[in-house]
């Protein structure tokens, strides 16, 4: 028995599938990193900061889930081990010896900048393959990325 399945072309499938994939690494990078943050300041504004980023972590591990069960259902492997996360995350490695808020902040925003940029491309590149339900769940993954960017940057402007 052939069980159906979403009517994409194989390549247009494979396409997505990596994109996908290869964002879902950066976000869960994303997902470690704010709370690395949200451990390690000091200094003026910490509560502030500190409180500010745990509704981010939830939002992102949401987006997280999105993704990867979007790769399932195009009938790929979702892959979020913490062995792809370290050989293939795109983002910078987060420093583990900076401790004052605009530090984080600066870290943060660096961070947070290059994944937006990278997931507005993808948008486009999975729109462009076919697949507008991907490109939906990476514009709602762009929209609190771009949220949360002009969150960090309030504080240091
Ligand atoms: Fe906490």
């Amino acid at each position: 028995m052939k069980t159906p399945s979403i009517a994409l072309k194989a390549n247009a499938k494979s396409t997505v599938i990596d994109i996908l994939n290869a964002r879902l690494l950066d976000a869960i990078d994303l997902a470690l990193i704010v709370k690395q943050a949200h451990w390690n300041l000091k200094g003026p504004n910490f509560i502030a900061v500190h409180e500010m980023l745990d509704p981010m972590r939830t939002a992102i591990d949401g987006h997280v889930d999105v993704i990867a069960e979007r790769v399932a259902q195009l009938d790929g492997t979702p892959v979020g081990t913490s062995q792809a996360v370290a050989k293939s995350s795109t983002l910078d490695a987060y420093p583990t010896d900076i401790k004052k808020v605009p530090d984080h902040l600066q870290a943060l925003a660096d961070r947070f900048a290059s994944i937006a940029n990278q997931v507005r491309e993808d948008i486009d590149a999975t729109d462009e393959a076919g697949d507008a339900d991907a490109a939906d769940i990476l514009t709602a993954f762009s929209r609190e990325l771009d949220k949360d960017l002009w969150f960090i940057k309030s504080h240091l402007e």
